[in-house]
């Protein structure tokens, strides 16, 4: 069972153009498939323009490959500084035709040098109801801490990790057996839902 946030019913606003995302993801991707998903089924009017990853090794590249989407790694450790890799992430973004940068499971600090390329554009969601638990092991922090509803945010992008203004947030109830797998999985479900639905919200708000 989930405290649903009310999310506004897909189809979510066309616009003249589909909104030209590049998604950034570290590890996993199932953020990324989601999106596609959305998207192939008419919901979302987008299209990924380009999946940027940093971790030569990250099961997002082979969901890339599968879903038939360009990628491109930009791997961090080949950079003199955040800012240095924010650029070539910008050059990679513009070079692909995208303006939106969606993080999905992006496990770097990003720099104001991104931020400013793509005002209002750059996106990120976290596991848990922000502004608490910020930063890594969000789960493990929220169960830590005996809370008993967590969920998951999708946020403008600002310097200060995990902060930002707020665009939705979906509430999950934390089950006295919970474990950080078991309560991330039922997070991810909500996750799942909210991005596309994130996304498409943000952008009308900015039209
Ligand atoms: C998600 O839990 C997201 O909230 C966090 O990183 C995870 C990425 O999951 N920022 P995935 O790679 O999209 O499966």
């Amino acid at each position: 069972m989930a405290l649903l946030s009310p999310l506004p019913p897909s189809p979510w606003p066309r616009f003249s153009e589909p909104l030209k995302l590049a998604v950034l993801a570290s590890g996993n991707g199932s953020n990324l498939e989601a999106i596609a998903t959305a998207i192939a089924q008419g919901d979302l009017h987008a299209q990924v323009q380009v999946v940027i990853y940093n971790n030569p090794k990250a099961k997002v590249a082979e969901r890339a490959e599968r879903l038939g989407l360009p990628k491109v790694l930009l791997n961090h450790r080949h950079y003199p500084s955040r800012e240095a890799l924010d650029q070539d992430i910008i050059s990679t973004v513009q070079a692909h035709g995208a303006d939106w940068v969606i993080m999905a499971g992006w496990m770097r600090c990003v720099t104001q040098v991104l931020i400013d390329a793509f005002p209002g554009k750059v996106l990120n969601i976290h596991p848990s109801l922000l502004p608490s638990f910020p930063g890594i092991h969000a789960v493990d922090q929220a169960l830590a801490a005996g809370v008993k509803v967590s969920g998951c945010t999708v946020h403008h992008v600002e310097l200060k990790v995990d902060s930002g203004p707020i665009i939705i947030q979906a509430v999950v109830p934390v089950l006295p057996d919970d474990t950080p797998d078991t309560l991330q999985a039922r997070i991810q479900v909500q996750e799942h839902r909210i991005y596309p639905a994130a996304i498409a919200l943000a952008a009308s708000q900015m039209a």
